[in-house]
């Protein structure tokens, strides 16, 4: 049952609550033992002067990084050249470089036997293990397989598969060959995959006949028809096959595997400009549009392989279990690119957290000997429910790292978390970062000297990362103990380099709010010690168990349907989910409909149009909507009732009608009281 809980507050914390390190940790470090590369650096000699170096000389900082973990095709003239004004941000120019070969070739020259991608399959205990040498074979299957139909260099190629080696092997296929793959999470309806394929223009989709998930059966290649039959630009594709099942086939798909085993097992990789485009990722704004986030080339790569080292410790012969899906920036850059630039051996999670029960994930854990294992507050909030033994019955002494992702994540199941599945021995890292920020900006480095971690902040920027915090005014807040707009006022490798097709865009959102600052939709509060919490979104963006929604994306799917006159969606505090999408709906006229199949009817069309995880948890049908004399919804006034703050509706002046507050209020009792019997 759902109740009000208020959102991140910004009371002091949780003092004397189990941290890290704990008393006894060690706190002696070598900086050149601790990253190799700063030996270059004369004169630096610990951690705090690598980090100011990382800020003041930036330039020298990331240029010898890059020199040392990338290998070149031919070498940068150039570190940066960075006009935040402009949203213009080149890094490593005239630099060239294949990412393909940087995440697979040169391993196979070390260790060609080494394990490149556990996939953990829905079912436990058949996962599937693929060496560097293998996954380069298929890579260049792929790759020769896309040449052949006619894919070039700059064409976009759109991944809509789960999580699996074909998977990895069709991104890393499009890397090698230049063309720019843009996967759409394989959970979004027809319609939503449909926009993203228009908006990129791709003329090939690569899927699978079906997905497993959970022990069910998913009709993947069903959606994908569906959704190419309003995309003329789609000329062919490629289905690989999950099941054994036949699916129908017309004439634009290509069989995968079949095709792919008449090509050679070698392709010759381009050589890319560092600027030119990997990936466009799409992600959710405060419009109705998604936005397609640009990555380039060397930045990305160079950004998410030192995050992935430093953050979560990771070391050469550790296996680094990240469970988000591909199709979000998380399996982009730590199921993929940065694990596997490192040479390191990554799990493919396929299936839930509570499939076939809810030690899943743990039974998982021993099964595989999981090192680091990343994941997010939604799936530890809704373990942590079932209970400790469930998570005490398996062996988690692999465990080293425990990292968390997308969304704060509250105390009690950071506490949990630490406490539980970690024994109270491996230090929690809140990692904040964004699809825009390409890798994680924000989070407690332990390996760090000193490394104090306190529950449920994200503690300290990452080397580079210059964050600062603005007032309503657009002054920069200089004191500790403060709260405001979270920016980051300087450029770094990994951050987007546009919006697809959408330039002005890019500006507004992120460069004119704040000038010369990159701004990042959330709000935060920077501790007495200088450390950092996330406070949430200030946009009208929600976090749906940690995938980001815009209100503005369900307002535009509920308004399709022929009874909705206009609606209002904003998000409300949900013990499980982070948040859930609370929408108020006005009938148009003379609707002959009971609420309840209104409101089947509306979820339905959600579903539909974005996505199942998008289906509002309450619609509240309402007579009018609270609006300012000029006619704009007040959805402050709404977030306020649904919070239970009527004290705190704020200044009501411009408010054209104040009986629809009243009416609202009681509705939103009655509902609740409904839900309860329920
Ligand atoms: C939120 C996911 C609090 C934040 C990597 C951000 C977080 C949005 C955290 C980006 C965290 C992500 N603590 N909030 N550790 N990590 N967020 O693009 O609001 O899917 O702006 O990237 O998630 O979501 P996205």
């Amino acid at each position: 049952m759902w109740r009000v809980r208020p959102l991140a507050s910004l009371r002091p914390l949780l003092a004397g609550r189990p941290g890290w390190p704990p008393a006894r940790a060690a706190s002696s470090t070598n900086i050149s033992a601790f990253m190799p590369e700063a030996a270059a650096f004369a004169g630096v000699r610990d951690y705090p002067a690598l980090k100011q170096l990382s800020l003041r000389q930036a330039e020298r900082f990331w240029e010898a990084l890059a020199r040392a973990r990338l290998s070149w095709i031919s070498p940068f003239h150039t570190v940066s050249d960075c006009d935040l004004a402009r949203g213009s941000i080149r890094w490593f120019e005239g630099g060239r470089l294949n990412v393909s070969v940087n995440c697979i070739d040169r391993h196979v020259h070390t260790s060609p036997d080494k394990v490149a991608l556990i996939w953990e399959r829905d079912e436990p205990g058949a996962e599937v293990k693929i060496t560097y040498r293998h996954l380069l074979e298929v890579t260049c299957r792929v790759a020769n397989t896309l040449k052949r139909q006619g894919v070039r260099k700059g064409d976009r190629v759109t991944i809509y598969m789960p999580a699996s080696p074909i998977a990895v092997a069709s991104m890393l296929a499009c890397a090698r060959i230049g063309a720019v793959h843009t996967v759409v999470f394989a959970g979004f309806s027809a319609e939503a995959l449909a926009d993203r394929i228009q908006d990129a223009q791709s003329e090939t989709v690569i899927t699978t006949n079906q997905a497993v998930r959970g022990g069910r059966i998913i009709e993947l290649k069903k959606t994908v028809d569906q959704a190419v039959k309003m995309c003329p630009s789609v000329k062919r594709v490629l289905v690989a096959k999950r099941t054994e099942n036949e699916v129908p086939m017309s004439n634009i798909d290509i069989p995968l595997e079949e095709e792919m085993m008449r090509e050679e097992a070698v392709c010759d990789p381009v050589a890319m400009e560092s600027e030119d485009l990997l990936f466009l990722l799409y992600t959710s704004g405060s419009t109705g549009k998604p936005k397609g986030m640009v990555h380039t080339q060397a930045g990305y790569l160079l950004y998410t392989s030192l995050t992935h080292r430093y953050v979560f410790d990771y070391r050469d012969g550790d296996v680094f279990g990240c469970v988000a899906d591909i199709g979000w920036i998380t399996g982009h850059s730590y199921v993929v690119y940065g694990p596997l630039c490192n040479g390191g051996t990554t799990v493919l999670f396929e299936s839930t957290p509570v499939y076939p029960n809810p030690g899943r994930y743990w039974e998982m854990v021993e099964r595989l000997k999981i090192n680091q294992f990343y994941g997010a507050p939604t799936a530890i909030r809704l373990l942590l429910k079932y209970g400790d033994e469930w998570v005490k019955s398996h062996d988690r002494s692999s465990l080293k790292i425990l990292g968390s992702v997308g969304e704060p994540i509250n105390s009690e199941a950071w506490d949990w978390y630490y406490r539980v599945v970690g024994d109270g021995r491996c230090p929690v890292v809140d990692t904040w970062w964004q699809t825009e920020t390409g890798g994680i900006c924000i989070a407690p480095c332990p390996a760090e000297r000193d490394a104090e971690i306190i529950p449920a902040m994200v503690m300290r920027p990452f080397f580079g990362i210059d964050p600062v915090l603005m007032d309503d005014q657009g002054r920069r807040l200089m004191g500790n103990n403060t709260a405001g707009s979270l920016c980051i006022a300087q450029p770094w490798p990994g951050m987007a380099r546009t919006i697809y097709n959408d330039h002005d865009r890019f500006i507004t959102t992120y460069f004119k709010p704040y000038p010369n600052h990159f701004f990042t939709g959330d709000g935060a509060y920077r501790s007495e010690k200088g450390y950092y919490r996330i406070t949430g979104r200030l946009d009208d963006v929600i976090n749906v168990s940690g995938h980001r929604l815009g209100t503005a994306e369900i307002e535009g799917a509920v308004n399709q349907h022929r009874v909705v006159a206009e609606s209002a969606a904003i998000g409300c505090a949900h013990e499980i989910k982070g948040e859930a999408s609370y929408v108020f709906i006005v009938l148009k006229d003379g609707v002959d409909m009971t609420e309840h199949v209104i409101r089947e009817e509306l979820k339905g069309i959600v579903s539909q149009k974005i996505a199942k995880y998008a289906v509002p948890d309450y619609i509240q049908i309402v007579k009018r909507l609270p609006k300012t004399r000029s006619g704009k919804i007040m959805r402050r006034v709404l977030r306020k009732i649904v919070e239970r703050k009527l004290d705190e509706l704020g200044d009501l002046t411009t408010l054209d009608d104040h009986t629809a507050i009243q009416e609202i209020v009681a509705g939103h009792k009655e509902m609740l009281k409904k839900e309860a019997k329920e």
